[in-house]
């Protein structure tokens, strides 16, 4: 009976084709030191991943798009005070880290494809193979940091500034922490947290940023996104390397939770409401039964978002709220 295919030879081949060009059947199973049939199979089993190859008479097979496989080394190397594990495939980074062993923390997990991404809300995340950036933080906190609450708000700053860095200076974030440009959502986080004896307490979290995902694998997304190499794309900008943003993304997490284990939300308040898409607008925002139409007014010490609405001011807390424009 023939062997599975292992990991690394599906890898293999898929790094053959990742230039997105035609390569012939005969110089790949070749290449491999192995038949056209075994080919075959091997080819077919790439749909594994949901990644789509196309076969042509005369000129072989070709992956529908190029594809950047994301480098651990490089990774590792971008933050030496980070553990960085890189999955071809996994359900969720965010599940992992919360199942993995706190004692490896500081720890990042990013994965070629997530068969079950989550979002917020109970919501599903669209993760297909290297189209988008799929990267969990796992981080112990030996005492509560002050104003946790706000630690999503300023995991989206670290998020804006490693993608304006990218040449994209007109991200902003809409409370409380999605990634928007030009009214449509680039990324978002997940943060999950357990508190843990002895008063310290552990983050895992989660961000997906989208970079070329096909509308094709976006067929769920039920609200306006974008990928970054489009917002580029649509102001003359190159495209960006998957490798370079996932380095600048750890690069600022790391940096943002050095600091917040100490110094917390305060010094990034400045630069959080200088990127809120909301300031000034006009709101409605749903808290269970009740809902609130007003205008953003920011955001308090805690970063609950402030709304003011028939002369009163509102402190609302993520989690509890769902928010759109008015
Ligand atoms: C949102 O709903 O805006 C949050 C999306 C978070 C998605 C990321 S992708 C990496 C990590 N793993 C998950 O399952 N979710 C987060």
């Amino acid at each position: 009976m023939a062997q599975p295919l292992t990991e690394a030879e599906q890898l293999a081949l898929l790094d053959r084709l990742a230039d997105g060009q035609w390569h012939s059947g005969e110089a790949l199973a070749a290449g491999f030191g192995i038949g056209r049939a075994a080919l075959a199979k091997r080819i077919d089993r790439l749909q594994d991943w949901q990644l789509a190859v196309e076969s042509r008479q005369g000129l072989g097979y070709r992956l529908s798009a190029s594809l950047e496989r994301l480098d651990v080394a490089a990774l590792a190397a971008a933050v030496p005070g980070l553990r960085v594990t890189v999955l071809p495939v996994t359900d969720s980074t965010n599940s992992r880290l919360l199942e993995a062993d706190a004692e490896r923390d500081p720890q990042a997990l990013l994965a070629e494809f997530q068969t079950a991404g989550r979002g917020r809300r109970g919501r599903g995340w669209a993760s297909p193979f290297g189209a988008s950036l799929y990267c969990s933080v796992a981080w112990s906190f030996p005492a509560w940091p002050p104003h946790l609450t706000a630690l999503p708000l300023a995991v989206g700053v670290a998020c804006a500034r490693a993608i304006h860095a990218q040449g994209l200076p007109e991200l902003r974030l809409k409370w409380p922490n999605d990634l928007l440009v030009d009214g449509r959502k680039l990324g978002g986080i997940l943060l999950e947290h357990r508190g843990e004896g002895g008063g310290g307490c552990r983050v895992v979290i989660g961000i997906g940023i989208n970079l070329r995902m096909s509308n094709e694998h976006a067929q769920e997304i039920t609200q306006p996104w974008i990928n970054l190499d489009a917002a580029l794309a649509a102001r003359g900008r190159a495209s960006v390397s998957r490798n370079a943003l996932a380095q600048a993304l750890l690069r600022e997490l790391d940096a943002l939770l050095r600091a917040y284990a100490t110094q917390g939300f305060e010094p990034l308040a400045a630069a959080w409401q200088r990127l809120d898409l909301l300031q000034d607008q006009a709101v409605r925002v749903q808290a269970g039964e009740r809902v609130i139409e007003g205008v953003a007014r920011g955001i308090d010490a805690q970063g609950a978002l402030m709304v003011d609405a028939a002369g009163q001011r509102h402190h609302l807390h993520a989690g509890e709220v769902s928010l759109r424009l008015a």
